[in-house]
């Protein structure tokens, strides 16, 4: 079975967690300060902290924005649910913004009806590893007073215009799960240039204490904590820490091998009117954290039946992306929303396999397999 993806790890990364093992400090310490460091400088923000997850990123970014209770915060529903979540943990309301029919990111020409009295920030997620429109759709917070953060969970690397996504917004939120470029099992990043948003997430992702332990371990002296507000456990712990900075080491090279493969989906589909593949705006390179085709009415096959076809033949694929309006929660508390391209586009698109490992015998099976079951 060729899987839709597969983290690359080597001796490397086990030596790193075998160590943090063996040094007896496995809570979140110098490896992760190590990693912090790394993210920061690669994606040009001051200030970057790991949490447990991109989820608990989002949640906590939220809060140190000041979103609460009684706010709106507008989100794609093109998106893993945990974007949608991530606003009502905070105790806010998500609204949904439809999409861009080529890009599948959020539409800055969608924005405006759904802004309200209540509506505090636009969080736009960079899907599957392209940027959404950043300028526009600040120029449009701007002119709202909204605040801007961002959901990168799967762009870790990614540019807009150039510039390394993780510094355009006041926070921004990566995620490290292992169907991202780079993984540590689970982990994610808060990224910003605003010193109180950083000291604030610090103190919130360790329970809401204003030392942490590392810190106070390597003080020398008697340091004894106060906790001025009330936090979570959203920690990494240093073994992933570690992980994440042999990781880190990869990335460009897993980036390029990704690009290469993806250009080579590209140029195998081209031919094939009915199959429409990723689409790239002048303002940002794919960075194909998933390979996504979208099948058109004209198929002479159904995306599902395509999906089944390729399973049968021993090749794993997943629909695109989820519409998190259409799941059973958000229907029962919100009521069905119409989102026609959401919708549009979560039917009829589905994800090939891709990763930075794939031998060019996986690729050209993928390739073989996949022409022969649509175009019959
Ligand atoms: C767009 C988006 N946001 C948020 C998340 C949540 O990330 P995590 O699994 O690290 O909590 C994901 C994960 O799949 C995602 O794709």
């Amino acid at each position: 079975m060729i899987p839709i993806t597969k983290p690359f790890f080597d001796e490397n990364e086990e030596r790193a967690a075998a160590e943090a093992i063996r040094s007896g400090w496995v809570v979140q310490g110098p490896r992760t300060i190590e990693f912090e460091k790394m993210v920061a400088e690669r994606v040009g923000a001051k200030y970057a902290l790991a949490t447990s997850n991109c989820t608990t990123a989002l949640h906590l970014a939220l809060i140190a924005l000041g979103i609460g209770p009684g706010d709106e915060v507008l989100v794609p529903s093109y998106s893993f649910i945990a974007t949608a979540n991530s606003v009502l943990h905070a105790g806010a309301t998500p609204v949904f913004v439809d999409i861009d029919a080529r890009t599948y990111n959020m539409d800055p020409l969608r924005i405006e009806e759904k802004i309200t009295p209540r509506t505090r920030a636009i969080m736009p997620v960079h899907q599957i590893g392209l940027a959404a429109d950043i300028d526009t759709i600040h120029a449009i917070a701007r002119k709202h007073d909204l605040l801007v953060l961002e959901d990168a969970a799967t762009i870790i690397g990614g540019t807009y215009k150039g510039k390394p996504i993780g510094a355009h917004s006041r926070a921004v939120c990566f995620s490290f799960h292992p169907r991202k470029a780079i993984t540590t099992g689970e982990g994610g990043m808060v990224t910003t240039n605003d010193e109180n948003i950083a000291r604030q997430v610090e103190m919130l992702r360790s329970h809401g204490a204003n030392v942490s332990d590392f810190a106070r371990h390597t003080a020398g002296k008697v340091v004894i904590e106060e906790y001025p507000v009330l936090g979570y456990n959203y920690r990494l712990t240093d073994i992933q820490g570690a992980v994440g900075v042999e990781q880190m080491k990869k990335l460009d090279w897993i980036l390029q091998r990704r690009l290469e493969i993806g250009e080579r989906y590209n140029q195998a589909f081209a031919d094939l009117d009915f199959i429409e593949t990723p689409y790239e705006p002048a303002f940002a390179k794919h960075t194909y954290q998933s390979y996504c085709v979208r099948i058109a009415h004209n198929a002479p096959k159904t995306r599902d039946e395509i999906m089944a076809a390729m399973q049968d033949a021993g090749i794993a694929t997943r629909r695109g992306v989820m519409a998190a309006h259409l799941e059973p929660f958000y229907v029962n508390q919100y009521g069905r929303v119409s989102l026609p391209v959401t919708e549009q586009a979560t039917r009829t698109t589905m994800l090939l396999p891709i990763y930075a490992q794939m031998t060019e015998q996986e690729i050209g099976t993928v390739i073989h397999t996949f022409r022969k079951i649509v175009i019959r």
